[in-house]
């Protein structure tokens, strides 16, 4: 597997750190944006990886899904995630512990190993009836971790969830631009997975706010399925300016950097999103 570029940090995908010039720029936030099933975990995964083979810190905030299931998806690619710490964000817990202000749920500390949190997982019941996590309750859990430990990875996954929770356009801006601001001062290479854009969706601000976004699709033409990956925008770095297709087996995504996505799935592709 080539090493990442002078300079760069590898994402664990020799065809995307292609992509990317030899690799994303350390200690800045970047945009995950794909269709559902389309693999943005599965990419986080082979980031995170790539940090614990290269013994840095890693931490994970899982608000989808909850860490039993990540372990599995995990060790369906052959990956022992344990070294991962992870931020149990899921509902599931979530409701289960929280009970009132914002503070109190930055005063919980929800981190631990994978595989301790796979054994909690288990024995939590489901609640609905507590509050819901935000964004800026989401930023005090990090800021208490990060007085605790420094990260040189991380990962959120995803922030759907928090802006489905009913954060107006104001409140919500204010708060991915807070967000990103503590992670610049963290010094922490941060993947910031979320859903793609729908056609005449307004610009939203985590996208214009990042340091880089990378997209992925997934497709139906002619009943085929097509996974392809483009790199929308990386500040500070020459990029692919091509669609490429990728695929996931039990080795997890490959990206072939030297391939270009068939015209017909490639028109496809246009007509049904906005961008690029
Ligand atoms: N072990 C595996 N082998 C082959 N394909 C897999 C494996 N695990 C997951 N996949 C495929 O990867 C897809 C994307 O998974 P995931 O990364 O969880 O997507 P997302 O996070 O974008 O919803 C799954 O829907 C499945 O088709
Ligand atoms: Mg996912």
């Amino acid at each position: 597997m080539p090493a990442a570029g002078e300079g760069r940090e590898s994402t664990g995908i020799p065809g995307l750190d292609k992509m990317l010039d030899g690799g994303l720029i350390p200690g800045r936030s970047y945009i995950l944006a794909g269709d559902p099933g389309s693999g943005k975990s599965t990419l986080c995964g082979h980031f995170m990886m790539e940090g614990i083979k290269n013994d840095e810190e890693v931490l994970y905030v899982t608000i989808d899904e909850p860490p039993s299931d990540v372990s599995s998806n995990f060790n369906s690619f052959g990956w022992d995630p344990d070294k991962i710490t992870i931020l149990n964000a899921h509902p599931k817990v979530r409701d289960y512990k929280i009970r009132g202000s914002l503070i109190e749920v930055a005063a919980q500390r929800s981190v631990g190993a994978l595989k301790d949190m796979r054994e909690q997982d288990k024995e939590k019941k489901p609640d609905s009836s507590g509050p819901d996590l935000s964004l800026p309750s989401l930023q005090l859990m990090l800021q208490k971790e990060f007085e605790h430990k420094s990260y040189d990875r991380l990962v959120i996954d995803s922030i759907i969830s928090l802006k489905l929770l009913g954060a107006r356009d104001i409140e919500w801006e204010l708060g991915i631009n807070s967000l990103m601001r503590l992670l610049t001062e963290e010094n922490v290479t941060t993947i910031l997975v979320t859903d793609n854009p729908k056609r005449g969706d307004a610009i939203r601000p985590e996208f214009f706010l990042s340091r880089g976004i990378i997209r992925l699709h997934r497709l139906m033409v002619k009943g085929k399925l097509y996974r392809c990956i483009y790199i929308e925008k990386f500040r500070g770095s020459g990029h692919d300016l091509q669609i490429r297709p990728f695929s996931i087996s039990f080795r997890g995504i490959e990206v072939d950097s030297g391939r270009s996505l068939p015209g017909d799935v490639l028109s496809n592709l246009m007509a049904n999103y906005p961008r690029p």
